[in-house]
């Protein structure tokens, strides 16, 4: 069962060099802990936190506010990120689609302020799913409430572990005006069919449509364009980029109809002291002093994601999946959840020691310097639904190992020990 790390490589025809990977990344290369926490924050490469770095030794200055050399080159610096974003997750309408936010938390907040304010009736309705994170629930039922509107929700299925899309069809009706669903379950890996869904929503009706994407974009091609969603969000810090960055990408025409979010600098064209004039999209969404040094070391970070790519990050994450699903089913007194196979899900397994409560799962493992996160991960509906206040969850990414899993995997018997 126990592999090494050269046979990790060589027999799994993986594309990944991951001892270079390793690395690249200076808190991995430490060894210091295993790391099986990204769904939470992934860990930064090299080159993001020397792009930081760089930038206040050599480049700091305020953007879009000065006349001088530095401040032209750190506007430069930062819009460039911009057009990389774009790109990125298939924006092919580019970069003044792109509004940098504080995380996809905000930027859910963005839209449910700046169009649910100005869109949402009373008697209207949004449809979520039973799956979605906090941040894709709390933000619309404040917007319904305030405007006497309603909130739906496609169940999730225990038994297949994902939503049951087929409920659509029932409860979309013509009050139906934003449906939101996320990508990826951040707490059970499920992979929603983004482009299926949209498809069928489009077939029942015309809602606007948000993909919660902070756990899909780090892990899995985005293309808004082809998807023909409305919104998006996601977040740098889950995919090798710094904290304190969200994206909202969303079409231009729905940007340039949506009121601001905060007021404020650079957000505006003039002001007088009665009224004012917005700036142009997407800087009409972006008041006061942005996050300048974290944006440019974004772009980074979405270099060595396009680097190594997408589709070899995938094929390492399903094998990681693939044997910690093997090796917990084999293991007595495991509880999983989720869908039944590797391919369904993006990184991520979730789990249960019989008999032992996560909070004492995840004090334990921290024990074996193992770093997972137990609890509701911001699902509580979901935990709800599933009778369990919480999981433990393993999350990986590209820089993890097969020896990793193992590591987890050995140290249950010895928390089943301690609670039998
Ligand atoms: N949303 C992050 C998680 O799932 C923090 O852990």
């Amino acid at each position: 069962m126990k592999e090494t790390l050269s046979s990790t490589l060589e027999n799994k025809n993986s594309k990944l060099d991951i001892l270079k990977v390793r690395a690249d990344f200076p808190l991995i290369a430490k060894n210091k802990v295993i790391y099986l926490d990204n769904a939470a924050t992934t860990q930064k490469p090299k080159t993001v936190i020397q792009a930081l770095t760089n930038f206040y030794e050599n480049s700091n200055a305020n953007i879009h506010r000065g006349v001088y050399r530095l401040s032209e080159e750190a506007t430069e610096a930062y819009e460039s990120i911009r057009k990389k974003v774009a790109r990125f997750v298939g924006a092919q309408n580019g970069a003044s689609s792109i509004v940098f936010t504080r995380n996809a938390t905000e930027a859910v907040n963005l839209v449910a302020y700046a169009w649910g304010e100005k869109f949402i009736n009373a008697g209207d309705e949004i449809i979520l799913t039973e799956m979605e994170h906090h941040s894709n629930i709390v933000p619309w039922q404040l917007l319904t409430q305030r405007k006497k509107a309603k909130v739906k929700y496609v169940p999730y299925d225990p038994g297949t572990g994902k939503p049951q899309w087929e409920a659509l069809s029932s409860l979309m009706t013509e009050r139906t005006k934003l449906v939101a669903f996320t990508h990826v379950s951040n707490s059970l890996g499920t992979i929603n069919p983004v482009q299926e869904v949209i498809r069928s929503i489009r077939k029942l009706g015309s809602p606007k449509i948000l993909i919660d994407g902070a756990q899909g974009v780090p892990h899995l091609p985005a293309h808004v364009d082809d998807w023909g969603c409305d919104f998006l969000v996601f977040s740098a810090h889950k995919m090798l980029g710094p904290t304190g960055i969200g994206v909202l990408w969303a079409k231009k025409e729905i940007l340039e109809a949506m009121e601001p979010f905060l007021g404020g600098g650079d957000m505006i064209k003039e002001v007088s002291l009665e009224t004012a004039r917005w700036n142009d999209v997407p800087w009409k969404f972006e008041a006061g002093t942005p996050n300048v040094a974290d944006v440019i070391a974004f772009g980074p970070a979405i270099d060595y994601l396009e680097k190594i790519g997408l589709a070899a990050i995938g094929r390492h994450e399903q094998e990681l999946t693939r044997y910690a699903l093997g090796r917990l089913e084999q293991t007595p007194g495991i509880t999983l959840y989720g869908t039944k196979t590797a391919e369904e899900r993006c990184g991520v397994v979730s789990f249960n020691i019989q008999g032992v409560h996560p909070h004492d799962s995840g004090t334990l493992l921290a024990r074996e310097n193992i770093a997972v996160r137990v609890g509701h991960h911001c699902n509580m509906p979901l935990m709800k639904k599933l009778g369990i206040m919480g999981t433990t969850r393993a999350s990986f990414y590209l820089y993890n190992t097969l020896e990793e899993v193992d590591a987890l995997i050995r140290a249950i018997p010895k928390i089943q020990k301690i609670f039998s």
